[in-house]
C-alpha cells in the first residue's frame, strides 16, 4: 500500500513538472507563429475602391486603431478588452514605412486579415478582427484605402506600444483559437438585392454583429456562425471603458425578450439614431453607422427576422455607480450614458475633454450635443440629442463637459 502511494505522488509530481514546463514554455515562447507564404496580389487603387474601403474601415478599423488625440489609425489602448487578456495596444497602421505598415505588401495585408497570421508568422490573437469570408473586392477596397490619400492613413510617425499578452492569451491562441485558412477560390460579391444572402453577409461576414450577439465570444463559432451558442439571443458580457459589464441585447424576433415586436422602421431608426423604440439610448460598444444605407438596414432586418427566436431574458447592465454621483452635472451625465462612449474621465473612445477650449460658451456646447453632424461630420458616432436630453439639464451637463476637459488639461 505504501509502495503504491509512493508511485503515485511520484506520477502525480511527475505530471505537475510536466505541466508546469509546458506553461513556463507557453509564458516564455508567446503567441504561436505560422509559415507566411507569399501571396501574389497588387491591388489597383481606383475611387471606388478607396470609397469602399473608408466605409468598411470607418465600420471596422477606425473603431480599434483610431488614437482619439492623433485622429490617425497610430493605434490605441484597448480599453475595452476584459483585463484577463492583457494590456494590449492596436497598432499604427499607417503608411509609415517602419512604424506603420507602409512597407507591407499588399498580399501580406490580405494575408493578415483573411486568416490572422501578420508579416512577421506570429497570430494575431480575436482582439484582431478577421475577414475569412468576405468578397475580395472588399479587401482590395480595404487595402485601396490604407494605401489612398485620406488624412486617418498618411504616415504617421508614432512609435507602436507593445502588447503584454497574459498566460491566457497565449495559452488560447494554442488550444482554442486558430487561423483561418486562405481563401482558394475567389469569392465573389452578394446580390444587394437578395436581402436574405445580403443581410447574412452584413451580419455575419463583414459587420460581425452575430459576434457580440451570441452567447458568448468563448462559444461562438466563427467558421460556422449559426452554431454559435446563443446565436443572436444576446447575453454576451461585454466590459465598457470602465471596465463594467455591459450585455448585448437579444435581437432574435422574440417577441417577449427579443426584437420580434419592432417594424423595420423601428430598427432602421434605431440602428441610424442610437436610439430604440423605448427611447433607450444605446450604448458603446453598440455604436450607429452612418455609412449603413437604408438597403443595407432593411437586408440586416429582413436576415435577423429569419433567426430562430430564442427567449433569453438579458440581465440588466449597471455602468455607474449612482451612489458616488455628486453634483447634478454628473448626475445628468450618467444618466444618458454619455460615460459609455467618453469614459468617466472624458477621454475614453470618444473624447470629449478638448470641448471646453472648442466651444467657449454653453450655448455653443449645448448646440454641438444637440447636432453634433453639424461639427463632427455626417459619419459621426456621437448621437445626436435634439429632443431627448431637456433644456433644464443642459446648464449642469455643460458645465461638467468643461469641468472634465479642465481636469484633464491640467
Ligand atoms: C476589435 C479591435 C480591432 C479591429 C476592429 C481591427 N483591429 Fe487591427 N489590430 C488590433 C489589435 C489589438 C492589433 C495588435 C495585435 C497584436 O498585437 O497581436 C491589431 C493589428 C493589426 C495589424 C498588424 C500591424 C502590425 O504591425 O503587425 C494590421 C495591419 C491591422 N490590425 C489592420 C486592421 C484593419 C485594416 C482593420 C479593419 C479592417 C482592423 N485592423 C480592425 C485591433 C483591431
Ligand atoms: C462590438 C459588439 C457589438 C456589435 C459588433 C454589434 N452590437 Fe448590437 N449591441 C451591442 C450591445 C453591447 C448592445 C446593448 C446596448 C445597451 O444595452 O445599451 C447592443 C444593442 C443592439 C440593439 C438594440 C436592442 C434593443 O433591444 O434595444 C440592436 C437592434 C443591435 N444591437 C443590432 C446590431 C446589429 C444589426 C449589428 C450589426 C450591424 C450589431 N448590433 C453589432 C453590441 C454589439
Ligand atoms: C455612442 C457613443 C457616444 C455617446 C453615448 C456620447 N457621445 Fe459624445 N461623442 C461621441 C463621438 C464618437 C464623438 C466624436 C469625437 C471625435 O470626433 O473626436 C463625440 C463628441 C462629443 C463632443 C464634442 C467633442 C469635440 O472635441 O468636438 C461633446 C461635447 C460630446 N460628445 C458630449 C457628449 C455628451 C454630453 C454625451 C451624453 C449626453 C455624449 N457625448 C454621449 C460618442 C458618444
Amino acid at each position: 500500500m505504501k509502495k503504491f502511494l509512493k508511485y503515485l505522488l511520484i506520477a502525480v509530481g511527475g505530471i505537475i513538472l510536466i505541466l508546469g514546463s509546458v506553461a513556463l514554455y507557453i509564458n516564455m515562447s508567446g503567441l504561436p507563429t505560422y509559415d507566411t507564404p507569399k501571396i501574389d496580389l497588387k491591388v489597383e487603387v481606383t475611387p471606388q475602391r478607396v470609397e469602399r474601403g473608408r466605409k468598411i474601415a470607418n465600420m471596422l478599423c477606425r473603431n480599434c486603431h483610431q488614437n482619439p488625440i492623433t485622429k490617425q489609425l497610430t493605434g490605441n489602448l484597448m480599453v475595452d478588452l476584459p483585463k484577463e487578456f492583457g494590456d494590449i495596444h492596436s497598432r499604427n497602421i499607417t503608411q509609415h514605412p517602419t512604424k506603420g505598415i507602409g512597407s507591407w505588401t499588399d498580399g501580406e495585408i490580405a494575408y493578415l486579415l483573411r486568416t490572422g497570421i501578420r508579416r512577421n508568422g506570429r497570430y494575431a490573437p480575436p482582439y484582431m478582427i478577421k475577414l475569412p469570408r468576405v468578397p475580395d473586392e472588399d479587401i482590395y477596397s480595404i487595402i485601396a484605402y490604407l494605401r489612398s490619400d485620406d488624412p486617418t492613413v498618411k504616415a504617421a510617425d508614432v512609435d507602436n506600444i507593445e502588447p503584454k499578452e497574459s498566460f491566457l492569451t497565449k495559452i488560447l491562441c494554442r488550444v482554442v483559437f486558430k487561423p483561418f485558412e486562405y481563401p482558394q477560390q475567389k469569392i465573389a460579391v452578394p446580390d444587394t438585392n437578395n436581402k436574405y444572402e445580403y443581410g447574412k453577409y452584413l451580419s455575419n461576414d463583414l459587420l460581425g454583429c452575430y459576434e457580440c450577439h451570441s452567447a458568448d465570444f468563448k462559444t461562438m463559432d466563427d467558421h460556422f456562425p449559426e452554431k454559435s451558442e446563443g446565436y443572436f439571443g444576446g447575453g454576451n458580457a461585454m466590459v465598457d471603458y470602465n471596465q463594467r459589464i455591459i450585455y448585448t441585447s437579444n435581437i432574435t424576433p422574440d417577441k417577449a425578450t427579443g426584437i420580434g415586436n419592432w417594424t423595420e422602421a423601428d430598427f432602421i431608426r434605431t440602428m441610424r439614431t442610437g436610439f430604440n423604440p423605448q427611447g433607450k439610448p444605446l450604448r458603446y460598444p453598440m455604436l450607429t453607422e452612418a455609412d449603413l444605407t437604408d438597403n443595407d438596414l432593411s437586408a440586416l432586418y429582413a436576415f435577423i427576422k429569419t433567426v430562430p427566436a430564442i427567449n433569453h431574458q438579458v440581465p440588466t447592465s449597471v455602468l455607474f455607480d449612482a451612489a458616488s454621483d455628486k453634483t447634478e452635472g454628473q448626475k445628468i451625465f450618467h444618466k444618458y450614458s454619455c460615460q459609455s462612449c467618453h469614459g468617466e474621465s472624458g477621454a475614453g473612445f470618444a473624447n470629449l475633454t478638448q470641448a471646453n477650449i472648442k466651444y467657449p460658451t454653453n450655448d455653443i456646447l449645448k448646440d454641438v450635443i444637440q447636432h453634433p453632424k453639424n461639427y463632427l461630420g455626417e459619419s459621426t458616432k456621437m448621437l445626436t440629442w435634439a429632443g431627448v436630453i431637456k433644456d433644464e439639464e443642459f446648464e449642469p451637463l455643460c458645465n461638467y463637459v468643461r469641468e472634465l476637459g479642465k481636469k484633464y488639461n491640467k
